[in-house]
Parts: structure tokens; sequence; C-alpha cells
């Protein structure tokens, strides 16, 4: 069983903090300097949590939870430097003892709390979290002291991550909610503290991907020239107890493809995995197809893979690490009726994912492309709509090609590109990745 120390746990968002954890089945050691209601919070939150009453500005609190923790419990895998106090007074009005005071309890303890349970945590796993505040960020009327502990407790926090642990505690900024958000933090996810970006996660493919990757810890960033159905993934997410941001883009557009690279990579830190999944149909035999048609394909489908990928690149080669999926499709490599423009825009991808890969291999990135069959989503029923007579007809015609005699799910999509994106993929480079129901192989 996992153990976790939480200061400040009587009452407040500590308490909410510590019953997560307990319900989660952690064993909490829960620490505070009211002693009558800690008591009470531990025994209304009931599971496995013993109560430490001291002082989290007094080292030997910290020395203390963390031995409880080790004796109790037989080690420790997570802290949660919590316990703070407010101050709503000017400079001008503060004395240096409530100065003192309040950056011992806020700032000087999280020192305390990070050297008491190092060692306890290991080197290579256990998590230490800080609750600093937006304040430390964005000032707030009448409390200058107060932010200024809160922005100490952010820059120590970043500047000091414990091993197997960098980053952690500053997921507000991608927009976490819902009381599952610590349960999921602790968890082991395949995308743990990730920040992803997926372009077209409005809908489809890309929005199964975004709650999957959202599911297995990551940060995502849903980007989509539909803001509302951007906004729609995002409230998903958040439902489902994931972090993710809405970010209103056209990948074609090359400020825009410049402001999600660069404002993620500003807010979050780093990209870790851009997925190019925006795209979309273009119906027709070669000589029907119009040039406005064939531009407009190939704009979202290459120039925005190409923008996109351009402007996110740099962040990637400065953290030397990355991966990037990009989305072509079984049709670059089978022939499908009427699908010129989009079969060449799909052809293109594949020859830039490799190309791309071998540019960015000594950089420690990862470029892979995925070729999707038929896939239930609304960019297919409007092919149905637009290239048979009847959806009826169409879905029979397309059933009657698959092995399996019926369309992919976005999830199926989505399953793969979180293998791509995740460190099981690590060697698996320039490879284009068929989800096609066996499409290729024939009946
Ligand atoms: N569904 C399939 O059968 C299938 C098969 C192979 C490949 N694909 C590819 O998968 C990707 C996703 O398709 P889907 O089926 O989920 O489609 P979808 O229509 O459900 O979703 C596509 C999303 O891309 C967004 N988008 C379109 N143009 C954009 C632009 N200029 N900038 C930003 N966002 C833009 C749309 O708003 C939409 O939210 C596409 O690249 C598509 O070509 C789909």
């Amino acid at each position: 069983m996992s153990s976790v120390i939480v200061t400040g746990a009587a009452k407040g968002i500590g308490a909410g903090i510590a019953e997560a954890f307990a319900r989660a089945g952690w064993s909490v050691v829960a620490v505070d300097r009211d002693k009558a209601p800690l008591e009470q919070t531990a025994a209304r939150i009931g599971g496995t949590v013993v109560t430490l009453a001291g002082d989290v500005a007094d080292r030997a609190t910290n020395d203390a939870a963390v031995k409880l923790a080790v004796d109790r419990f037989g080690g420790l895998d997570a802290a949660v430097g919590n316990a703070g106090v407010t101050l709503a007074k000017l400079i001008d009005d503060s004395t240096p003892q409530e100065f003192d005071r309040l950056f011992s309890i806020n700032v000087k303890a999280l020192m305390y709390l990070a050297q008491a349970a190092h060692k306890a945590l290991g080197k290579t796993k256990g998590s230490l979290t800080v609750i600093a505040s937006k304040t430390g960020l964005v000032a707030q009327r009448d409390s200058p002291l107060y932010c200024a502990t809160k922005g100490a407790a952010i820059q120590d926090r970043v500047g000091r991550p414990v091993p197997g642990d960098a980053g952690r505690g500053l997921h507000h900024r991608c927009g976490a909610s819902g009381r599952r958000r610590v349960h999921r933090r602790m968890s082991k996810g395949r995308l743990d503290d990730r920040v992803c970006v997926i372009t077209g996660a409005g809908s489809g493919i890309g929005r199964a991907s975004a709650l999957l990757f959202a599911r297995e810890g990551a940060c995502v960033v849903v980007a989509d020239v539909d803001r509302a159905g951007a906004e729609e993934t995002v409230k998903l997410v958040h439902a489902d107890g994931g972090k993710a941001n809405a970010f209103s883009a056209d990948v074609v557009d090359p400020d825009d493809a410049r402001r999600l690279a660069d404002e993620t990579a500003r807010t979050e830190g780093r990209i870790d995995v851009l997925f190019n999944n925006a795209g979309i149909a273009g119906v027709g035999t070669l000589h029907e197809t119009s040039t406005e048609l064939w531009d407009k394909v190939m704009a979202v489908n290459v120039r925005g893979v190409f923008l996109v990928s351009k402007f996110v690149v740099p962040h990637m080669i400065e953290k030397k690490r990355g991966s990037i999926i990009n989305m072509s499709s079984t049709i670059a490599e089978i022939g499908l009726a009427q699908r010129a423009s989009y079969a060449a825009s799909k052809g293109a991808i594949l020859a830039l994912t490799r190309a791309m890969q071998v540019d960015y291999a000594p950089f420690g990135i990862r470029v892979n492309a995925l070729l999707p069959g038929t896939i239930a989503t609304p960019f297919v029923e409007k092919y149905l709509r637009e290239s048979y007579p009847s959806r009826e007809e169409g879905l029979k015609a397309i059933r009657k090609r698959q092995l399996t005699s019926e369309l992919g799910k976005p999830e199926d999509v989505a399953s793969a590109a979180l293998f791509l994106a995740s460190d099981e993929s690590s060697f698996v480079m320039g490879s284009g990745l068929f989800v096609d129901g066996g499409v290729r192989g024939g009946k």
C-alpha cells in the first residue's frame, strides 16, 4: 500500500487531499498544529489515517512525520506540503514577526518537508507536491507578503524537482478539475505528466485520443479550428477527472500554428507529444476535383502538419525529446475510388514522416504515422453522404472490404496513438502503423 504525508490536513484543502488519498487506498500521515480538528477530520475520513499534531515550521515535526510513515507503513511514496497561513495586510502595516511567521510556515516548512522526505522517497520514485497558489503568479489585493510566499513556493518547486517527479505540482495551468485529480496524479499512467498537443481534437479520433491520453495522465492541449468542439472535448476530459485546455487554432494559418506551439511551451513548460491529427476529406476523381478543393485538402492535411510541426519541433529539440504522430491513412498505400486529393495528401504525410524522422532522430524526437482504415466518425458520415447514393449502401460497401466486417471506432485509433506517444514505442521510429481492420489483407 502507498503512503503519503499531508500537512495542514485538519481542514479545508488539506483535509480534502487527505480524504482523496485515503479513498484511493493510500495510508495517510495527517499533520496539523490544531490537534482536536485534526482528530475529528481523521475520524471522519476513516481508512488508514494516522495523525501528528505539530507545527510544520519546526523541522522536528517534518522529521517525525516521515519517521511515522516509515515506521507505520514501511516507507513513504508521496508528500504534500499544504499547510499555510494568510496575512491580509499591506507591507507598511506588517511587522517583522508577521513576516517571519508567514515565511516560516509557507516556505521554510516546505524546505523541511522536502529535506525530511527526500531520502525516504528514494532516488527514482516518489512525489513531492507543493500547494502553492495562483496568487504566486498573479497578485492579490491587500496580501503582498502572502503572495510573495506563494511565489517562492512555486519557484522552489520548479527549481528543485524531486527525482522522478519533475514538474509536478503546477498542473493547474492545464486546467485540471474535479476531486479525482489527486488520485489521477498519483496513479501510474502511460503518459503521466506529458504535455500533449492534439490538433483536430474537437471531434472523432482527436477527441477519443484526448480522452485516452488524459486518462493516462497527460495534460492535453485540445487544438481545433472548431472552438465549440474543442471546448466540448475539454469538458468531457474534465468530467473524466483529466487535465486539458482548449486552444482555438487553424492549422493552415502560420500565426495560429506558432501561437499554439509557443504558448503551450510557455505555459506548460514543454511539449512532449504532438499528434498532427486535424484533417479533412476530399471526394472525387482527379479530373473532377476542383483546384479549390485540391488546394484546400492539401492545405489542411499537408501544410497544416508542416506548419504545426515547424513551430513545435524547436521546443522538442530544446528538451532533446519528443514524439510526433502524423495522421496519414490506409489510402496512402491502397487505391480507393474517388479520393484523388485525399489520397495524395495522406501519401505525402507518410513520406514527410520518414523524412522528418531522419532529420530529428539525433535530437531524441521520434516521428511516426498512423494509417487508419475506415473509422466511424463525423468525417466518414460526410464521406458517406457525398460518395454513395445512400448512407446504408455506403456502409455496406465499406463493411464488405473489412476483415472485421465492421468499421473501426475512434478509440481503436486512439489506442494506437497512445502507443506511439508513450515510451512503450521508444524503438519505433519513422513507421506507419495501420489500424484498418484488415482492409489490406483482402478477403
Ligand atoms: N475517419 C476515418 O475513417 C479516417 C481514416 C483515415 C484517416 N483519418 C484521418 O484522421 C484525422 C481525424 O479524422 P476524424 O475521422 O476524427 O474526423 P473529424 O471530422 O471527426 O475530426 C476532424 C477534426 O479536425 C478539425 N479540423 C479540420 N480542419 C482544421 C484546421 N484547418 N485546423 C484545425 N482543426 C481542423 C475539425 O474541426 C474536426 O474537429 C483526419 O486527419 C483524417 O484524415 C480518418
